[in-house]
């Protein structure tokens, strides 16, 4: 989702206050992922953590109906490719509305508060693709909402990346929305502001550490460490605060003084990429989820605010275009596990978080690099097979499972992740006589050699090939 973040310099002071329940702290819950949980094990998993609203990135009926009558507060989601017929049509939006929104209200007692049109459509990377096609969605979304007579309490959204504004000072007070799309985005406020709905922010305090070597670490977390920086008598002591402001600068700037800012998208992996770690994570977390629950908010807007943690678990399909921590966001494993003690309601309670109960998983059974393999010179392709269709990521540097130290655990590694994907098939353990199916647990040093859960969906499209020397895809993330 995220992409990257403004303000690369400054220093840090904490503030680290107790208080009562962050009432405001909602998770995303994404479905890239070639083995989905089932949604009634997820919706258990969110209750039995007391996490009270979810974002979804689409309109999945099965994950919809596992939440009526949860008390669970829903934001659906719109896809980006679904924004063009969208905006064209307004029967198209019509229907979507009916079929996806109006079908779950009333006695079906689902609890929906955001409409979510489009995901950070405005992204530099997406080069102009959907600039045409989201207001116009938007528009048609909404008037759809309040034909159906729900418009008051269900308002339609649009998630930007935090980098439709930047800051030409480099302090928040020189927030103004990206000169490009200045325009757009001042309609798209105003009509916003004008239905009494939110503007949603992701804002990626890790992306602003990942991108620039030169960051002061301490000003990705909230638990101190450098010095503030001053902005107009404002203080800041994290890049969050400096970053959300240079928002408030920018709306203030179009003339809007007083819209809700909603954070759609906030937290921290823990693999694929130097700072991405558990105790990194930790570290943000526990600072930022003492911050919600103090209310403090930031120097420009205090008091309680909205946000959405990214992630509720793994997904191992998502791109990593823009890295390999992409996969690792999840507060919780692929197959719903804790990854490090957190505690929603900001006391610093150091306990985990409930895990995901009743997960049905494959057998206990790998597979790996036979240690009398011969014919090594077929390694490279094979390995290369198996990590363009499965998720190699730990294996690349600054992952959990870099320092195996030996290119048999490497070739192991990526062997059993292409094993487990394709459910444990044993042809899928072959790699022209290379590999060996065994019971013996091959995880070591800090990485996990995982046993791929029953997938409770439909697979994302993988397509099962047998391993074959001349089935090479160029995705070369190993090599020996
Ligand atoms: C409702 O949402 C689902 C899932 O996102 C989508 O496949 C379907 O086309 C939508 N329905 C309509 C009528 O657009
Ligand atoms: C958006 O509209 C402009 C002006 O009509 C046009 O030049 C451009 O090609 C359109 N872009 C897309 C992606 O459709
Ligand atoms: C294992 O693979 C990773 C990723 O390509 C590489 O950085 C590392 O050096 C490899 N280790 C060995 C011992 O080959």
């Amino acid at each position: 989702m995220p992409r990257r973040s403004i303000f690369l310099c400054f220093s840090t002071i904490s503030v680290a206050i107790l208080a009562a329940t962050a009432a405001g702290i909602g998770v995303n819950w994404g479905s890239q992922t070639s083995h989905p949980l089932n949604p009634n094990i997820a919706v258990k998993l969110l209750k039995d953590n007391g996490i009270s609203k979810v974002k979804l990135f689409d309109a999945d009926p099965w994950t919809l109906s596992s939440l009526t009558n949860t008390g669970i507060d829903v934001m659906i989601g719109i896809p980006n490719d679904q924004l063009s017929t969208m905006g064209k049509d307004y029967d198209i939006a019509k229907n979507w509305v009916e079929e996806n929104i109006t079908h779950y209200l009333h006695d079906r007692g689902l609890k929906i508060s955001y409409v979510v049109v489009g995901n950070e459509p405005f992204l530099t990377s997406y080069e102009g693709e959907f600039l045409n096609s989201t207001f116009p969605a938007l528009k048609n979304i909404q008037k759809a909402l309040d034909e159906a007579g729900v418009g008051d309490r269900i308002k339609a959204v649009v998630p930007h990346n935090a980098d439709v504004y930047d800051s030409a000072s480099g302090a928040p007070s020189g927030g103004a929305f990206r000169a490009d799309i200045r325009n757009l985005m001042t309609q798209i406020a105003l009509f916003l502001k004008s239905h009494d709905a939110p503007f949603v922010v992701n804002i990626y305090p890790f992306l602003s550490l990942n991108e620039n070597s030169h960051f002061p670490i301490n000003f990705a977390f909230f638990d101190g460490g450098g010095k503030p920086i001053t902005d107009g008598g404002r203080q800041y002591t994290n890049v969050f605060d400096a970053n959300f402001d240079t928002l408030v600068f920018a709306l203030k700037r179009i003339g809007i003084n007083d819209m809700k800012i909603i954070v759609g998208e906030v937290g921290w992996p823990t693999d694929g990429a130097k700072s991405a770690d558990a105790a990194n994570a930790k570290r943000f977390y526990d600072g930022f989820l003492k911050r919600m629950a103090s209310n403090k908010g930031t120097p420009m807007r205090p008091g309680p605010l909205e946000v959405y943690l990214f992630s509720l678990i793994d997904e191992n399909m998502k791109s990593i275009v823009p890295g390999n921590f992409e996969r690792h966001w999840g507060l919780f494993t692929y197959d719903g596990k804790p990854k490090f003690a957190m505690d929603f309601s900001g006391k610093g309670k150091d306990a985990m978080l409930v895990g995901a109960k009743g997960v049905e998983y494959q057998q206990s059974q790998w597979c790996v690099l036979k240690p009398e393999a011969k014919n090594l010179g077929l390694l490279a392709g094979n390995m290369d097979y198996a990590c363009s269709l499965a998720d190699c990521t730990p294996l690349a540097y600054g992952g959990s499972c870099n320092h195996l130290g030996d290119w048999m655990g490497n070739a192991s590694y990526a062997f059993n992740i292409y094993f487990q994907m394709q459910d444990q098939d044993v042809r899928a353990c072959d790699f022209q006589g290379l590999a060996m199916i065994t019971t013996k647990n091959p995880s070591r040093n800090g990485c996990l050699f995982p046993v791929e859960i029953v997938s409770a969906g439909k697979r994302t499209a993988v397509g099962f090939v047998v391993a074959a020397a001349a089935v090479v895809v160029a995705v070369s993330l190993m090599r020996l």
